[in-house]
């Protein structure tokens, strides 16, 4: 199974969580792709597809993702299966990490199938269009704006579930 990892990053945060799950997934650095610098065709070369955004605005994706998903919408990404992870800031109590759920619609068009939803239960925040109706949110959410110390072991916890 091959894995590749996309991510958008406005300061760095989530590029360098994307080395974090990299390094506990055993995914080499060719294979970390900066959504700024990166043609979404690249996606077809994966089985497992890692996307990462931080949330900026109100709730929304990280910039650099809008063209991205422009091209990505419109591929045909059967039989492969997409992870999505968000970086973002718990204070921000009614869209914490909620441009994760922007990646999932905008994505759900391409027949892939979506894995590593992660459980809301040990997080601080009111309400999130990342969080689904059972409880969990559609990819690993970290806040490493005030809570970077947890971040190692979700990532961990998340990487067991992806196989
Ligand atoms: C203007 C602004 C708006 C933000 N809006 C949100 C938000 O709605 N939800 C959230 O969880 N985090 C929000 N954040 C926090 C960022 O996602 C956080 O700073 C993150 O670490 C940035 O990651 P990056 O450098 O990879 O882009 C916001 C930050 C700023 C400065």
């Amino acid at each position: 199974m091959k894995t590749g990892i996309f991510y958008g990053s406005t300061t760095g945060a989530t590029a360098e969580i994307a080395r974090q799950i990299a390094k506990a997934m055993g995914v080499e650095e060719k294979d970390i792709h900066d959504v700024a610098h990166t043609s979404p065709a690249r996606l077809a070369d994966y089985d497992l597809i890692v996307a990462g955004t931080s949330t900026w605005g109100h709730g929304e994706v990280q910039d650099d993702w809008y063209d991205f998903l422009d091209g990505a919408e419109a591929l045909d990404l059967s039989g492969k299966r997409i992870a999505i992870f968000g970086e973002g800031d718990e204070t921000m109590s009614d869209t914490f990490c909620a441009g994760m759920s922007v990646l999932r619609r905008r994505l759900e068009g391409t027949g892939a199938a979506f894995t590593g939803e992660f459980p809301a239960g040990t997080y601080s925040f009111n309400t999130s269009a990342a969080l689904l109706p059972d409880g969990n949110m559609v990819g690993l959410a970290l806040d490493n704006v005030n809570h970077a110390n947890l971040s190692p072991e979700r990532i961990e916890q998340w990487v067991k579930t992806l196989g």
